[in-house]
């Protein structure tokens, strides 16, 4: 059954997917749907979520319930089983703190196993379902533990300053989730509207070294400490080198978050890698930082 050049490709709802030419073989679509509580006290509870299910209806499932956790990472498009391929991540919170394993099936060993929060080596937008798993494990199922009594995360500025204004000094993590849906509807285009993949590249961490060059450059950067060093947002650095806004057919760089990639309609994959280069390339020019794609890209890289 899994023929063709390219083998076979799990896809959750492609958000996070560009496609730069025609995939041969099989493409199976992860459909495994439930949420079943598999522990619970007056603390937290475990659940077992089947990874075809949709991301955020299982945020705002979860939140329903009273379980907290995932109130930041609200809104994000995808599947619950691609949530721990990249270690979604926004507004202070990462995904790997609330999982504690996950169901995969083997295609090696052909079986089912289970890989503990320990195996699935989390790092920043990575896993080892990016890595040694991504040809091997087919993700069925996400084990997530959530709390009962947490309190909101309100690390990230702009979720801050919404509450300050707000005057809201104890939001509950439904009004945390209504916050982050707005913040995101204010920056981020609707894939459903405009085609676009989320953030196209990483932002790159960087050492104290470079860090001081860059506020030498420019003393507005903006950086924040990350756990191998430094991250800069690619976004600032993109919109520094004047892309921001930038349209040439159907392929742009979008007018309020300059890090996402947009595609009107009707263009090429080409189109698309090309514009992405010239980003990559005017930013190593100017300030001598590569950037890597964050998209997961099937077909020519970039
Ligand atoms: N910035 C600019 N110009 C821009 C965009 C951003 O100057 O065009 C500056 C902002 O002013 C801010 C900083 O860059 O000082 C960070 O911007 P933002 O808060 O929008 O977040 P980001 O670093 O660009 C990351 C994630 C997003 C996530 C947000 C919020 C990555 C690759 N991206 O973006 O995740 O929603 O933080 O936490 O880490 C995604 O992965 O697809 C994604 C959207």
């Amino acid at each position: 059954m899994l023929t063709g050049k390219d083998g076979w490709l799990v896809l959750g709802e492609g958000s996070n997917m560009l496609f730069t030419r025609d995939f041969e073989g099989a493409i199976i679509l992860m459909r495994i749907q439930g949420v079943n509580v598999m522990k619970e006290d007056d603390r937290c509870v475990h659940l077992q979520v089947g990874a075809g299910e949709n991301w955020h209806d299982f945020v705002r499932y979860s939140l329903s319930m009273g379980w907290g956790g995932l109130e930041n990472l609200s809104l994000i498009p995808g599947s619950v089983g691609a949530a721990p391929v990249q270690n979604i991540g926004a507004y202070g919170v990462e995904v790997e703190s609330f999982i504690l394993a996950v169901d995969v099936y083997d295609v090696v060993d052909r079986s089912v196993k289970t890989i503990t929060h320990f195996e699935c080596m989390f790092g920043y937008r990575d896993s080892v379902f990016k890595r040694a798993g991504r040809k091997r494990f087919i993700i069925m199922r996400v084990w997530f533990r959530l709390e009962k009594n947490r309190r909101p995360v309100l690390d990230y500025a702009p979720l801050r300053d919404h509450f300050l204004a707000a005057g809201n000094v104890e939001p509950s993590l439904m009004e945390v989730s209504e916050a982050v849906i707005g913040i995101r509807r204010s920056k981020l285009p609707d894939p459903a509207v405009i085609g676009n993949a989320g953030s196209f590249f990483k932002n790159p961490v960087i050492d104290t070294v470079d860090l001081e060059r860059l506020v030498n450059l420019n003393p507005t950067i903006p950086y924040y400490p990350a756990d191998e060093g430094i991250k800069v947002p690619a976004g600032w650095l993109i919109e520094q080198c004047g892309w921001k806004g930038f349209r040439e057919g159907a392929i742009g760089c979008h007018h309020q978050q300059a890090l996402v990639l947009v595609h009107f309609g009707g263009g090429r994959p080409g189109d698309l890698l090309e514009l992405a280069r010239r980003i990559r390339d005017s930013v190593t020019a100017k300030f001598s930082i590569h950037l890597v794609p964050e998209v997961n890209i099937v077909g020519e890289q970039l």
